[in-house]
């Protein structure tokens, strides 16, 4: 198996969008750039018009495909930031790809231990590139080896070192998708078991139209194709209103669930530029633990 290759697609979105002039961004990642390394993907990233380009093109192609990845970074971030104000023990990455969230606390010097979880193939490129980019965030960067299809995220987090007595917050960005509904389930009920009282999770999930027969969100169409030719296929959907029971029962208590098209209205609000689409086929849930979830813990 080769190392995810939407995981450098998105590498790629967040660093063009994050060259782009003026006040348009939704989302600055200045790291973003040093994970790309492909000779032709870096062409288009290489200047801000081009990039500017490129993202125009992706729009009119797959409406709002970009605009979804960078508004749940920035809702993301902006939640990290409130968090690290009163002390966060933990920080874990799941399915963390070229995600730079890692080196910006290793380079701030911030005591929270970073947790990053991915397949090994995706791990071993990352490791490979950081070692280049800043060994600090290597150092600093506990690895864990899951595949959340067939292992459990739990025991191999707490192998790690993971703490369930630690306020964690978990990011699960761009990966819900890719998995079937059993697994999404399991793993967010094992999660919920090894999470101390105050932690939180941030994931995304497609909703259910997008991989359910029929027609398709416009905006999703062509880019679920494309995925699925890379191997990678989307798998998993959810239907928004259901989504407060649906974690009630994997021990979680929903607090935001918001259509990317939503968060992305809420940040336009605050810009003097025009901020680009993002669809209303995803949606960004942030959870508490639910006071009840470590009644039953893994294995
Ligand atoms: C679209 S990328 C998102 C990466 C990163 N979260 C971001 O937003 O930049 C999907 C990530 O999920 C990971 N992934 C997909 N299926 C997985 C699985 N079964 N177990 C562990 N990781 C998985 C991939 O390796 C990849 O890093």
């Amino acid at each position: 198996m080769a190392a995810s290759s939407t995981a450098e697609l998105v590498a790629l979105f967040r660093a063009a969008e994050a060259i782009l002039r003026g006040d348009r961004s939704i989302y600055r990642d200045r790291d973003a750039r040093l994970f790309v390394r492909d000779s032709k993907l870096r062409a288009l990233i290489a200047r801000p018009r081009v990039a500017q380009a490129g993202l125009a093109v992706l729009d009119a192609v797959t409406p709002g495909l970009a605009g979804q990845a960078f508004v749940r970074y920035r809702y993301f971030d902006e939640l990290l930031a409130r968090m690290l104000a009163d002390p966060l023990d933990q920080v874990v990455v799941l399915g963390a790809g070229y995600d730079a969230a890692g080196l910006r606390l290793a380079r701030g010097g911030h005591p929270t231990v970073v947790y990053e979880v991915d397949e090994r193939e995706t791990q071993t490129r990352k490791r490979e590139l950081l070692a280049e980019i800043d060994p600090r965030a290597l150092e600093r960067t506990v690895f864990v080896e899951c595949d959340f299809a067939r292992d459990s995220v739990a025991e191999r987090l707490m192998s790690a070192g993971h703490s369930r007595d630690r306020r964690t917050l978990f990011s699960w960005l761009g990966v819900s998708w890719y998995l079937d509904a059993a697994a999404v389930d399991s793993f967010l009920a094992e999660l919920a078991s090894v999470a101390a009282s105050g932690s939180r999770i941030v994931f995304d999930y497609m909703h259910t139209s997008v991989v359910a027969g029929g027609t398709k969100p416009r905006g999703a169409r062509l880019a679920a194709r494309v995925v699925a030719l890379q191997g990678e296929p989307w798998t998993f959907g959810r239907a928004p209103d259901e989504a407060k029971d649906w974690l009630a029962g994997l021990g979680w208590t929903l607090t935001e669930n918001m259509r990317a098209s939503e968060l992305r209205d809420r940040y336009q609000r605050a810009h003097s530029g025009r901020l680009r689409p993002a669809a209303d086929w995803v949606s960004v849930a942030d959870a508490v633990r639910a006071p009840d979830s470590r009644r039953t813990p893994p294995g």
